[in-house]
Parts: C-alpha cells; sequence; structure tokens
C-alpha cells in the first residue's frame, strides 16, 4: 500500500505569510504534486503543527487545500494547534470524550494508530497515563488481530542531536517505550515536529520523519544552539508498506525540471568505458 505523509504544514490565516514564506502555495503545491504523480496512494497522514497560530481562517484554509488531495487525507494535532479551535475546524474527526485526538485506521496494511502527544502550553509533548493506557490496549487489540501497527504522532520521542528541536521532544518518551516494549508488531513509526528529514530506528522500531511543507529546521548539532529555522525546500514522503518491507521516498516537490536524460553515453557519448557498455 502506498501512503504519503505530509507534516508541519504551519498554516496561517490569509493573507499572512510565515517567515516571508507563502505556505499555502507550497501546501497547494504538495498537494497538485501527489494529486499528479502519486494519486494511487491510497491515503494522506498529516502529523501535525497544522497550523501556526491556531487560527480558525487558517484551519478554513488547510482545510480547502488538502480537500484538493485525490485521496482521503488524516490529520494529527500538534504542540502550534490547539484543541478547542482544531475541533471547531474539524468537528467529525474521532475526538475522544477526554478531548484528545487519537484514533485508528484499518487498512489493508494494518492498524493506523494515530496518538495525541500535545501537552496544552508547551513546545514539548506529553502522552498522559490516559492516553498510554488507550495506546496499550490498542496494541494488545491489534496483536490479537493478527494486525500489523503503524504509529504516528507528532513529537520525536528521543533526542535526534539538535539542541533546539531535543528540547522539545516527547518528555516522556521512556513510558512510550515502556508501553511498546514486549510488542513486535509496530512496523514503523511516523512523526513530524523536526522540520527535516530524518530516519532511524528507536529501540528496534524503525523511525521516519520528513520536512515541513512550511519552514524548516537548520542542522545544527551542537548541545547549546537555539532552535534555529531555515528556508530550505519543503518535502514529503512517498511510503510503501508492504509484507516484507517499509520503504520512505522523501520526495522535494519544489524542485522542478531536475530529470536528467540517463541513457548510456550522456554525455560521454562513445566514451563510455569498457565495464559499462553492456548498461541499459
Ligand atoms: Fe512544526
Ligand atoms: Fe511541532
Amino acid at each position: 500500500m502506498k501512503i504519503i505523509h505530509l507534516t508541519d504544514t504551519h498554516l496561517v490565516a490569509p493573507p499572512q505569510t510565515l517567515f516571508g514564506l507563502d505556505g499555502r502555495q507550497r501546501l497547494a503545491d504538495a498537494v497538485a504534486s501527489i494529486n499528479a504523480e502519486h494519486a494511487d496512494a491510497a491515503l494522506c497522514m498529516v502529523t501535525g503543527d497544522l497550523t501556526h497560530w491556531a487560527e480558525p481562517g487558517a484551519y478554513d484554509a488547510l482545510i480547502e487545500i488538502l480537500g484538493q488531495l485525490s485521496m482521503p487525507w488524516h490529520p494529527l494535532i500538534g504542540n502550534h494547534d490547539t484543541r478547542e479551535t482544531a475541533r471547531a475546524a474539524l468537528p467529525d474527526l474521532p475526538w475522544s470524550a477526554d478531548g484528545f485526538l487519537h484514533y485508528t485506521l484499518d487498512t489493508s496494511a494494518g492498524r493506523f494508530v494515530i496518538l495525541d502527544t500535545v501537552d496544552t502550553g508547551k513546545a514539548g509533548g506529553r502522552l498522559c497515563e490516559d492516553r498510554l493506557r488507550w495506546l496499550r490496549n490498542e496494541l494488545t487489540d491489534s496483536l490479537g488481530q493478527k494486525q500489523d501497527v503503524y504509529l504516528f504522532m507528532h513529537h520525536a520521542p528521543f533526542k535526534v542531536g539538535v539542541n533546539g528541536l531535543d528540547l522539545i521532544r516527547l518528555a516522556n518518551g521512556e513510558d512510550l517505550a515502556a508501553c511498546l516494549r514486549g510488542f513486535n508488531h509496530v512496523r514503523h513509526l511516523f512523526f513530524g515536529h523536526l522540520h527535516r528529514a530524518c530516519h532511524g530506528s528507536w529501540n528496534g522500531i524503525p523511525f521516519s520523519t520528513v520536512k515541513a511543507t512550511a519552514h524548516q529546521v537548520a542542522l545544527i548539532m551542537d548541545d547549546e544552539t537555539p532552535l534555529t529555522g531555515s528556508t530550505e525546500n519543503p518535502a514529503y514522503a512517498v511510503c510503501l508498506l508492504e509484507d516484507d518491507r517499509v520503504v520512505i521516498h522523501d520526495h522535494g516537490y519544489l524542485e522542478t525540471d531536475t530529470s536528467i536524460a540517463y541513457n548510456r553515453g550522456a554525455p560521454q557519448g562513445e566514451d563510455v568505458p569498457e565495464h559499462q557498455k553492456d548498461w541499459t
């Protein structure tokens, strides 16, 4: 199954822009690219910081732009969102009685478990005991149903070596790790919040995040530099979730007209070395 991972759209209410970047246009360009190149994706996951200031007009813009996607899209909230405004704008989402936006999607690849890591009023995240209990139940139930699990959340639950980001990670990642320990059916962890491409594994669970469609965060790896933005180009991820593999492609969709004619002999002509003459 192919899915799209979009994150950190950080929309602001029109006609405002953010840091001199037109986030609405960047998101609209992502939607156009997805529709043109990956319309066969089953769905699109949007891993939070849907808006920057949580203005109602920003959510309206988000709904209007993502509504142009040719596949269903499923959001979660980040620290820049507020439950109240997001819930007013997106009332049809499965908000819990406790006010959390955590839910599951049963897909042909397995159960998607969407977490709410927002710690109200803080840039960093937290999973309270109620949300951890909910996750534990979902993991137990999906294991009983023999379903693979894919986790989606906003905050990274561990340090990534960028001080400004490490300060605002999930504050109790060790509690999430303890919750996941003992389950071996979590295939992949997707999150946002980093505004950077970052892939690896955490306690044996593969993870990935992708650049924001809005601004990025500079890759400054020391222990003291505060969070520093970057105007690097945005991206989205194209993810193949198969029985034997999970494959993640980051696509810098604003970088167009980049193709190279890779046919044999170009540009060297007849100077192709002998060991490459039979390449197709
Ligand atoms: Fe963000
Ligand atoms: Fe965030």
